[in-house]
């Protein structure tokens, strides 16, 4: 059966698409789920590509048990919408952004990220970039909470089996 193909998009691919994307990717080994569900991540704009994921997007996500040092920058493009089902967006200019380059017949879901975590009452995943520490701490909190929701909506629509 062909893989389930998420895709984390956020602006520069540096800071909250890579953090989803570890979390995410935790989560699917923490359920054995690695051979059935596959994440990725991108960012809409290319300043950053082939980079390391920003160092306090890596020091907060090594501080709660997750590992981003593999993950290196990419733009999103618009064959994405092929290859991918689901593409999560963290805010509105990325939704839109990523609308803009959908091409015709492209098959993938565009959702917001934060929609998987109601408790929140944020709809957006603020960018942490110009800000201080703080800013990935709660980037953090809100990506792990995301990434729950959404592999249990997944799991769902899918009839993926809990493990
Ligand atoms: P991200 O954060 O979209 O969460 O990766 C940003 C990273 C870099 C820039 C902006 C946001 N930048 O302007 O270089």
């Amino acid at each position: 059966m062909a893989k389930i193909r998420v895709l984390m998009v956020c602006l520069g691919n540096i800071c909250r698409s890579p953090m989803a994307h570890g979390v995410f990717e935790a989560r699917l080994r923490e359920h054995g789920l690695e051979d059935v569900i596959e994440v990725d991540s991108a960012g809409t704009a290319g300043y950053h590509i082939g980079a390391k994921p920003d160092p306090r997007a890596r020091q907060e996500a090594r501080s709660r048990g997750y590992d981003l040092e593999h993950l290196r920058a990419r733009k999103l493009e618009p064959e994405d919408f092929q290859e991918f089902d689901y593409i999560l967006t963290m805010d509105d200019a990325n939704y839109q952004n990523a609308e803009d380059i959908r091409p015709a017949g492209g098959r993938a879901e565009l959702l917001r990220f934060l929609d998987f975590a109601p408790q929140f009452d944020e709809h957006e995943v603020p960018d942490p970039y110009y800000g201080g520490d703080q800013g990935f701490v709660h980037v953090m909190d809100l990506v792990e909470a995301a990434a729950d929701g959404l592999l249990e909506h997944i799991r769902t629509h899918r009839a993926l089996k809990a493990s």
